[in-house]
């Protein structure tokens, strides 16, 4: 194996912040295109988030249309049943972007992920949206994750 790959892999499995981007699938982006989702910590796919730990979510996009405001609604999907998964800040325009959002720039999405203690110890699919002033979304993101203990 090369070098350098080892050593990041054994990085990783040692628990490191690895700027590995995470594999997602889009669910509906219509008002933006995202560039890039980074979930930290998270070594290995599906990330695995630990009971009682936050996680720090960067979702890089570009916006098709102008926007007043924005608003984040985060669902965990649940043998096909979504659930609403609260998250601190709603308001996306409080979350590294600076509205108003204008047409075509790019912006950086930073929030965080906590993952309360209560939580059951199961496999999901975080889907997490960003809407425009018109319900529309600039991003639709859904990544598989692992709650562990
Ligand atoms: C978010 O991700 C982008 C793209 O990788 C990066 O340029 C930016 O520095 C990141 N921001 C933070 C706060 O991690």
């Amino acid at each position: 194996m090369d070098v350098r790959i080892a050593l990041i892999v054994s990085l990783c499995l040692m628990g490191f912040t690895c700027a590995e981007p995470v594999k997602y699938k889009d669910c509906g982006s219509t008002s933006g295109k995202v560039a890039m989702v980074d979930i930290s910590p998270c070594a290995t796919q599906p990330c695995q988030l630990h009971k009682g730990q936050s996680y720090s979510v960067n979702v890089t996009f570009n916006s098709a249309v102008e926007s007043q405001t924005s608003k984040a609604l985060v669902h965990g999907i649940i043998a096909g049943v979504p659930v609403p998964f609260p998250i601190p800040v709603e308001d996306g325009c409080k979350s590294g972007i600076q509205c108003p959002i204008q047409k075509q720039q790019n912006y950086h999405y930073l929030n965080s992920l906590p993952v309360k203690s209560e939580y059951p110890a199961i496999k999901l699919v975080v889907e997490w949206e960003l809407r425009d002033d018109n319900n529309k979304d600039f991003f639709c993101i859904c990544f598989p994750v692992q709650i562990v203990s």
